[in-house]
C-alpha cells in the first residue's frame, strides 16, 4: 500500500503545499501561482490540488497530513509577548486576533473541514520543519544542519545534525533575537517591504561601505565567539508595535525610515552593506561552532535567512565546510515540503537514498503543460505561432534569437518550487549585451533596477568563468562568486569619478565592467545557477546551443513576471506577460510566438490591463 503524505505551510507568508508519495518528492508548489497574487497567505487549496492530481490522488488517499508548525506554541509566543509589552502591543494584538481566532487557532478544525477523510494530522515544529527540508532531500548521508527565519514558535536559528533518515536539533536561539528580524528592521528601515524586500537589501549592499558595522554591534547587537546574540530591544518596534524599528533606531542611524520608492542615497547603501557584513559574520561563526560541534563535513541550510546567497557564498569558501546544501524554498514554502519529509523519515522511520544527487529534482517540482493544450490554447486565442517537431531546430532558432539580442520568454516543463526561476518559466536574453540589463528591467520588468540579473552557465564552464570548482554546483541559484579576473574590464578614472559622483545608481548600473555586463555587479560577484542536462535536460541544451552559435555558455536568467506578479504558471499566464512586455518571442514547449507577428491592438490593450493589476510591488 502506498504512504502518501500531505504536507502544508500556510496562514503567514507564502502558503504552499508538498506531497510525498513511499519517499518520493511528487509535488510541491506555492499557492500565489495559482492565485496569482504574490505571497498568498492563505490556505492553500490550489496547491493542494494540483499536488493530489499530479499524483493521481484522491483527498481521501492520504495517509497523512503535516502542518508545517504547532500554532498552539506560536499562539502561546504571542500572547506570552504582548503581555511582556502591555500596553504598548495592544493595537497589534487587536489586528491579529481575528486571524488567529477565525483560522490558526483551531488549525487542526480547518484541516479536518479540508480533509474530511482518515488522514492522520501531524503538526511539526516550524524549525523542524526548516531543518527537514535542508537535510532529507539533500544528497548528504550525514550533515551538520542550520536553520535560520525571522520566528517560527518561538526559535528564530537551531543547529544540529542529520544522520541516515533521522535528525536531531541541538540548539536553539529564540525570539525576540532572531538573524531574520534584524535584517528586515533594515529592509524596513531602508524603504523595502518586510518579508520580499531583503533581497534588494542584498543586492544594494554591494553599493555601500561597511561603515555601520561598529554601530549595530555596539547598540544593536551583542554577539559571542559562537554566532549567538542577543539584541536589544529598546531599538526595535515589532514585539510590540505595527513597525519594525523605532524611534532610537532612527536617532542612530542618522534620521528616519526611508519612505519607499525615493531616492536611494549612500546611507542607505552603507547600511545595507554593514547589516550584510554583520549577518555574514554571524553566519561564519555560527558555521564554524556547528562544526566544532559536531565535526562533520557537510552542512544543509533553511529558513528565510537561507537565501542570503552572499552569505551562502561565504559560507562556502571560508567556512569549515566541504560541501554545503541550500533547500530551494528555503523559506516558509519549503515547510510544507519539511513537514511531509519529517513525517515519512523521521516519525515513520523510512530509510533515505542519499547518494550522488539530491532528491529536489531541479525544484521543478510544479505543473507542467502538455503540447495539446498548449495548441487548443493557442488556437482559442488566434495567436499566430511555429510549431517545431524537431527539438534540435527549436533550440537553434531560440539560439539565433538570443545571439541577436532578442529577450525571450521560456516556458518549458515543470514549475519550479521555490522564489527563483531556474529554466522552467524564465525571461531569458544574451549575458554579453551591453544594454541587456537596462532593456529588461525597463521594458519587460517595469522597474528600474540596482540590482544586475543573475546567469545561467553550463555547469561544465563554470570555473572558466567564476571563483568556484569545476565541480561545484549551484543549480538552485544561491550561491553568490566573483567573475574572474581575465573577465573584467578595469574602469577609466573617468569612470570611476562618475560612478563616485552618481547620485542614484543610475549610471554606476550601466558603467560596462566586465565581458558580462548583464550579470556583473559592481564588486564582480553575481548570483550563479550551473544548468546540467540530468536536471535541466532542454533548457541545458537549449544553452549548449547558444554556445556552439556563439562561444558563451553564459545567458540571463530572470523569473517570467512583472514587478509585483508572481511568477507565470499556466500558457495563459505566460502568453498574457509576453503581450504586455516587451519580449521579443515566447517559447511554450514545441510552440515560438513572435512579437511582430502579433496584432498591436491585443498587446496594447492587455499591456493596459496588465500592468494595472500587478505593477504595485
Ligand atoms: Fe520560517
Amino acid at each position: 500500500m502506498t504512504t502518501a503524505i500531505l504536507g502544508i505551510s500556510a496562514f503567514y507568508h507564502d502558503s504552499a503545499a508538498a506531497l510525498v508519495v513511499d519517499g518520493e518528492i511528487v509535488a510541491a508548489a506555492q499557492e500565489e501561482r495559482f492565485t496569482r497574487k504574490k505571497h498568498d497567505p492563505a490556505f492553500p487549496a490550489s496547491a493542494i490540488d494540483y499536488c493530489l492530481k499530479e499524483a493521481g490522488l484522491k483527498p481521501e488517499q492520504l495517509s497523512y497530513v503535516a502542518f508545517y508548525d504547532k500554532p498552539l506554541t506560536k499562539f502561546d509566543r504571542l500572547l506570552e509577548t504582548y503581555l511582556a509589552y502591555a500596553p504598548a502591543g495592544f493595537k497589534s494584538f487587536c489586528l491579529a486576533m481575528p486571524l488567529w481566532l477565525k483560522d490558526k487557532l483551531h488549525m487542526r478544525r480547518t484541516l479536518r473541514r479540508h480533509f474530511t477523510s482518515q488522514a492522520r494530522l501531524v503538526f511539526t515544529d516550524h524549525h523542524e520543519s526548516h531543518a527537514a527540508s535542508a537535510f532529507f532531500p539533500s544528497p548528504f548521508d550525514s550533515a551538520a544542519i542550520l536553520t535560520l527565519d525571522g520566528v517560527g514558535e518561538w526559535s528564530t536559528a537551531t543547529f544540529g545534525s542529520g544522520e541516515g533518515n533521522k535528525i536531531r536539533l541541538l540548539q536553539q536561539l529564540q525570539f525576540p533575537h532572531s538573524l531574520g528580524l534584524l535584517y528586515s528592521a533594515f529592509t524596513y528601515y531602508c524603504g523595502f517591504k518586510v518579508n520580499s524586500g531583503e533581497y534588494k537589501l542584498m543586492g544594494l549592499a554591494p553599493y555601500g561601505r561597511p561603515v555601520y558595522q561598529d554601530l549595530i554591534l555596539k547598540h544593536l547587537v551583542q554577539l559571542k565567539p559562537d554566532g549567538s546574540f542577543w539584541m536589544d530591544m529598546d531599538y526595535f518596534n515589532y514585539c510590540q508595535g505595527l513597525t519594525m524599528t523605532n524611534a532610537k533606531f532612527h536617532e542612530l542611524f542618522g534620521g528616519p525610515p526611508r519612505p519607499p520608492e525615493s531616492m536611494l542615497e549612500q546611507r542607505h547603501m552603507d547600511l545595507a552593506a554593514s547589516i550584510q557584513k554583520v549577518t555574514e559574520e554571524i553566519m561564519l561563526r555560527m558555521g564554524q561552532e556547528i562544526h566544532r560541534q559536531t565535526k562533520m563535513k557537510n552542512l544543509v541550510l533553511a529558513g528565510g535567512v537561507a537565501l542570503n546567497c552572499v552569505a551562502n557564498g561565504r559560507l562556502l569558501r571560508e567556512g569549515p565546510f566541504e560541501n554545503i546544501w541550500i533547500q530551494p524554498a528555503a523559506g516558509d514554502a519549503g515547510g510544507a515540503l519539511g513537514a511531509a519529509c519529517f513525517v515519512w523519515h523521521q516519525l515513520l522511520d523510512k530509510p533515505r537514498q542519499p547518494g550522488g544527487q539530491d532528491a529536489q529534482k531541479g525544484s521543478l517540482l510544479g505543473p507542467r503543460y502538455a503540447s495539446e493544450v498548449i495548441a487548443a490554447f493557442l488556437s482559442e486565442m488566434d495567436a499566430p505561432h511555429q510549431r517545431y517537431s524537431n527539438e534540435a531546430d527549436l533550440l537553434q532558432a531560440i539560439a539565433a534569437l538570443l545571439a541577436q539580442g532578442k529577450i525571450i520568454g521560456w516556458f518549458h516543463g515543470r514549475m519550479e518550487f521555490g522564489p527563483r526561476a531556474l529554466g522552467a518559466r524564465s525571461i531569458l536574453g544574451e549575458a554579453r549585451n551591453r544594454t541587456m540589463q537596462s532593456t529588461m528591467n525597463v521594458k519587460i520588468k517595469f522597474r528600474e533596477s540596482f540590482r544586475p540579473f543573475a546567469p545561467c552557465i553550463l555547469q561544465e564552464r563554470v570555473a572558466d568563468y567564476f571563483e568556484m570548482r569545476p565541480d561545484q554546483e549551484s543549480p538552485y541559484m544561491l550561491l553568490v562568486a566573483s567573475l574572474l579576473p581575465q573577465h573584467r574590464i578595469s574602469l577609466s578614472e573617468t569612470e570611476r569619478k562618475e560612478m563616485e559622483a552618481d547620485p542614484d545608481l543610475r549610471r554606476r548600473v550601466n558603467i560596462v565592467r566586465s565581458t558580462l555586463p548583464a550579470i556583473t555587479h559592481v564588486d564582480y560577484s553575481a548570483r550563479i545557477q550551473t544548468v546540467d542536462e540530468k536536471r535541466h535536460g532542454r533548457y541545458y541544451r537549449l544553452m549548449k546551443a547558444f554556445e556552439a552559435l556563439t562561444g558563451s555558455p553564459v545567458i540571463v536568467n530572470t523569473s517570467f513576471n512583472v514587478r509585483g506578479e508572481p511568477i507565470v504558471c499556466t500558457p495563459r499566464d505566460a502568453y498574457r506577460c509576453f503581450l504586455a512586455t516587451d519580449m521579443d518571442a515566447l517559447v511554450l514547449e514545441d510552440f515560438v510566438l513572435l512579437k511582430e507577428q502579433m496584432k498591436a491592438s491585443v498587446t496594447a490593450a492587455e499591456r493596459e490591463k496588465y500592468l494595472g493589476q500587478f505593477q504595485l510591488d
